[in-house]
């Protein structure tokens, strides 16, 4: 959560940090604030969004600068809360990302010994506990500001009069952008993508002196090289090309994303996803664990793994396996983050490194710090998702999870050759939904009238229930649940009626006799009921009151068409409820506190 920025170089700091600052709002977007090192430090900060701010801000000439979007932890959103923070004489500007577990002690220490502060965050310590151990040498400064606390931190410092910024990390992201003769430092790649794609990725314990001309990085009080890296990304992938929001941009990619990512993974029909643990044997278990979408990603990964595999998968969300403890005998994990930067999850990947076992990262940011933690990573190839709403993250984790399956299968040769075949087929299925997307907005014209609606599934289509109901309300904030469709009747049903809408996701699988019995149920209680169905579902088409038809696919894959239908289905109910698609209320997409 939160954004931060550096420049120094030789050009005009402020335009390029708002800029930057544009492209990291997807971290948080409650305020933000820039500050620049004129003969003394300028600061503009304020409860606005980074476009808002730059129009009303004043003009700062000075060539070194940070800047930071918030997304509020300690203390409300508020001018005063906003980055950057100041010490005393305001000749130190700070920018973090993260959180101080121990700032209140630090506070009442630095306020007993003078220090004042003006806001109720926990970053303001930082900035005067440099204050107080500087005596002519910053970087010495703020190593033993870092010593002093607990937590997490990704931080740049300005200092009127230095030639430098100091960055430096603790399970937050960092990276540096290397310019010339300008450099950057930012929370992560697409904010510099507009200036350079090469990078340094900093590590944890890293504290780097950042000039113009160099960057120097110290571990522990030694000097460390960290290589240089070519980001594979490009500007054009982190921009709308013509679409109205991201989402709807990231919606429309995901037949290239699933080419890419399968792309990635196979030469002809064999995998070169290779697992040694799996290779190796004696695996009698698999444990996989996400937050968000991700772990609706492997809820669905559990059905095509255990389908496929034949080896039990335990699904568990990070922010809950990490407050008890485990019995993971000839277990592998496998760790699902599309930023790799989720706390919860670093923290399930972290205490199962600890206990020996071993940690398979799927991600989409190559140099994540979940990349780091894992004893291998296998990244999917979605390009930057800026939507705070994953999307194509999502549909290229199924990929991964389809390609580890079918690598490992032990499934009879005929069924994996047929797999095969259909997955190659998925972007035209996928192509086939998207272009039903006039229909599916009259639908979710329809649907944004109400205030609450409940999305049904059985099976592997039971996540995509859930799946469709988190993409619903976090960006039209319509209160949508999903349920598994066998447990409605034992206690959802006492909220249905006339004015709440069920959305079933219905696949012509072992399931689908149990689904229209639930569907007649439903309507009895005179429920609206709207069906996504495969084409040529006669029987669906006469149930239901309205149907949202998508190509028969195998059972395996019906989640991927489903998916996007209903995220079709959310945007376009967004959207004409007015809401702010790619930035919703209160979320962010890098969730990196627990
Ligand atoms: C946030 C994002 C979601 C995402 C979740 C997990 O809540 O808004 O889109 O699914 O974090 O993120 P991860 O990066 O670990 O997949």
């Amino acid at each position: 959560m939160c954004g931060i920025v550096g420049y120094i170089g030789d050009k005009r700091a402020q335009p390029i940090l708002f800029n930057c600052l544009k492209r990291l709002e997807y971290r948080g977007y409650d305020s933000c604030g820039i500050a620049v090192a004129v003969s003394n430090i300028e600061v503009y900060k304020d409860v606005l969004r980074v476009e808002a701010l730059d129009k009303t801000s004043p003009r700062f000439d000075g060539t070194i600068g940070v800047g930071h979007t918030r997304w509020a932890t300690h203390g409300g959103p508020s001018k005063l809360n906003a980055h950057p923070h100041l010490d005393c004489t305001a000749s130190i500007a700070v920018v973090h990302n993260g959180v101080i577990t121990n700032f209140q002690e630090l506070r009442h220490q630095l306020t007993r010994e003078g220090h004042n502060f003006v806001s109720e965050t926990d970053t303001e310590v930082i900035p005067h506990l440099i204050e107080k151990y500087y005596h002519g040498d910053l970087e010495k400064a703020v190593e033993a500001a870092l010593n002093d606390i607990e937590g997490s931190y990704a931080i740049i410092v300005l200092k009127s009069g230095e030639a430098g910024l100091i960055a430096a990390r603790k399970d937050s992201p960092l990276i540096v952008g290397i310019g010339d003769r300008e450099n950057y430092i930012a929370s992560d790649v697409p904010a510099i993508l507009d200036y350079t794609d090469r990078v340094i990725y900093l590590e944890d314990g890293d504290i780097g002196v950042v000039t113009g001309r160099d960057v120097k990085v110290k571990k522990a009080g030694t000097d460390v090289t960290r290589a240089e890296h070519k980001v594979m990304w490009t500007v054009e992938e982190a921009q709308k090309a013509g679409y109205e929001h991201f989402m709807l941009k990231e919606i429309h990619e995901q037949p290239r994303v699933i080419r890419n990512t399968l792309g990635e993974y196979s030469r002809s029909t064999e995998s070169v996803i290779d697992l040694p643990a799996m290779r190796e044997g004696g695996i009698e278990s698999i444990l996989m664990i996400a937050c968000g979408t991700s772990y609706h990603a492997v809820l669905i990964g559990k059905y095509i793994v255990e389908e496929l595999l034949g080896i039990p998968v335990r699904v568990e969300l990070a922010s809950e396996f990490n407050y008890y403890s485990h019995t993971l005998a000839r277990t592998i994990a496998i760790a699902v983050t599309q930023s790799g930067e989720t706390a919860d999850t670093l923290k399930a990947m972290r205490k199962l490194s600890e206990v020996g076992c071993r940690v398979v990262a799927i991600t989409n940011v190559v140099g994540s710090t979940a990349s780091r933690i894992a004893s291998q990573t296998i990244y999917t190839r979605a390009g930057p998702e800026i939507s705070v709403a994953a999307t194509k993250s999502f549909v290229a984790q199924l990929m991964v999870l389809y390609w580890i399956a079918m690598a490992y299968s032990k499934t009879d040769a005929r069924r994996i050759a047929g797999l095969l075949m259909e997955l190659r087929q998925l972007p035209s299925r996928v192509q086939q939904v998207l272009d039903e997307e006039a229909k599916i907005m009259k639908f979710a014209q329809y649907l944004s009238r109400f205030e609450n609606v409940f999305y049904i599934g059985r099976g592997i289509n039971y996540p995509v229930a859930l799946e469709g109901a988190l993409k619903l309300k976090e960006i039209s904030y319509i209160h949508a649940e999903g349920c598994a469709s066998g447990e409605l009747k034992h206690g959802p049903f006492a909220l249905l009626g006339v004015d709440t809408p069920v959305i079933a996701v219905v696949a012509r699988d072992s399931t689908y006799e149990a689904m229209l019995t639930n569907i007649k149920e439903i309507k009895a209680r005179g429920s609206p009921v709207m069906a996504l169905a495969e084409e040529g579902d006669e029987i669906i088409e006469e149930l239901a009151d309205s149907v949202i038809t998508v190509p028969q696919v195998d059972t395996l894959f019906s989640p991927v068409v489903n998916v996007v239908a209903l995220q079709l289905l959310a945007y376009y109910a967004a959207k004409e409820r007015g809401c702010s698609i790619d930035f919703p209320r209160n979320l962010a997409k890098s969730v990196t506190v627990e």
